[in-house]
């Protein structure tokens, strides 16, 4: 059993910030479906059935992007915490988006030491589960929780952080369109003002071979991720989608720098949701899913148009994947 005592308890603060204005998601997901081409946000993917399948993409010997990234942050651990300190400061606090069960960042947490750690994910229950268990390993270190949709609106922070440290590893930052990357990385460097940093993981360019298979790994886990969006949608709108008349496909589109997922129907088929008939044609697909794929001048380039000055990138010896320190101008 868990030690949860007050003691345990005495370096972690939890917070709910969500906007007050939700959108419907009914209309939203109709929306996508009825347009052309037809696609639904990749947040749909992530039920409680999506995000283990996600966890267990992550293990797949063709998935190296979290591989990678580990990797990168083991060998790199101590060079980017002095990058970060290099400017003097009182204290830091870092700031994880997205953190889920905070792997990535305890590689960070005893080198770089900062006073304050806040994780902000939308799912409520494992970040309560994953930051207490925080609070066992680092009780020197004040954790303060927030729950809340990052993507829509970066949530308020308590006063006195000192130096903000973001840090959004994973590449999610490719799962964003072009024009929501900048403006997402802009409002971070307002989220981190007056001198702040970003610490971020991206994904690169590289063969469309290792891109190709990396998203079409052989036990077909990302195919099930994919596939299991139909069975979030019909819980939430009652479309009666029937995964196994439709199939995925993933696949590098060099033009626009992407991986591309779809689900195309195998059938010509249809359903319904509040009354509006969904028809596919045999070989019509959803688009579920863009991953950008950036070199490190174009993200570098982003990231100048967004008011973040590039510090340092570290990248594995293959150059497969990037961690990017940035700091506001
Ligand atoms: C979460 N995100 C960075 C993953 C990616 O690689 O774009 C999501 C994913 N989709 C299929 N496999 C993994």
């Amino acid at each position: 059993m868990r030690n949860t005592s007050k003691k345990h308890l005495d370096n972690y603060t939890f917070n709910r910030q969500y906007s007050t204005c939700k959108p419907n998601i009914t209309t939203e997901i109709l929306n996508g479906l009825l347009s052309v081409p037809k696609h639904l946000s990749p947040k749909f993917f992530y039920d409680q059935k999506g995000s283990e399948l996600f966890e267990k993409i992550t293990n797949q010997p063709e998935y190296y992007v979290t591989r990678k990234e580990i990797s990168i942050l083991q060998t790199n651990c101590n060079d980017i915490a002095n990058t970060i300190t290099k400017t003097p400061q009182h204290n830091i606090s870092l700031l994880e988006l997205g953190s889920g069960n905070s792997t990535k960042v305890q590689i960070l947490l005893e080198t770089l030491r900062p006073n304050t750690y806040i994780p902000i994910d939308i799912s409520e229950t494992f970040l309560k589960e994953n930051t207490l268990k925080l609070t066992d390993a680092f009780p020197w270190l004040n954790i303060h929780a927030i729950s809340a949709d990052y993507c829509h609106a970066l949530p308020s922070l308590p006063p006195n952080l000192g130096k903000k440290v973001a840090f959004f590893p994973g590449s999610s930052i490719g799962n964003f369109e072009p024009a929501a990357t900048l403006s997402f990385l802009k409002n971070i460097a307002k989220w981190i003002e007056p001198t702040g940093g970003l610490l971020i993981g991206v994904d690169l360019i590289k063969s469309q071979e290792t891109l190709n298979l990396a998203y079409n790994d052989l036990d077909g886990v990302t195919a099930a991720f994919n596939l299991n969006i139909l069975c979030h949608i019909n819980r939430l709108t009652q479309a009666g989608f029937k995964p196994h008349q439709f199939k995925h496909k993933a696949f590098f589109n060099n033009a626009a720098s992407r991986i591309e997922m779809h689900l195309e129907s195998t059938i010509e088929q249809s359903s319904v949701i509040n009354n509006q008939t969904i028809t596919f044609k045999a070989g019509e697909s959803i688009h579920t899913e863009n991953s950008y794929k950036y070199s490190i001048d174009s993200f570098s380039h982003l990231a100048k148009q967004a008011g973040l000055k590039p510090v340092k990138v570290w990248t594995d010896s293959e150059n497969w994947f990037s961690v990017h320190y940035l700091e506001s101008i």
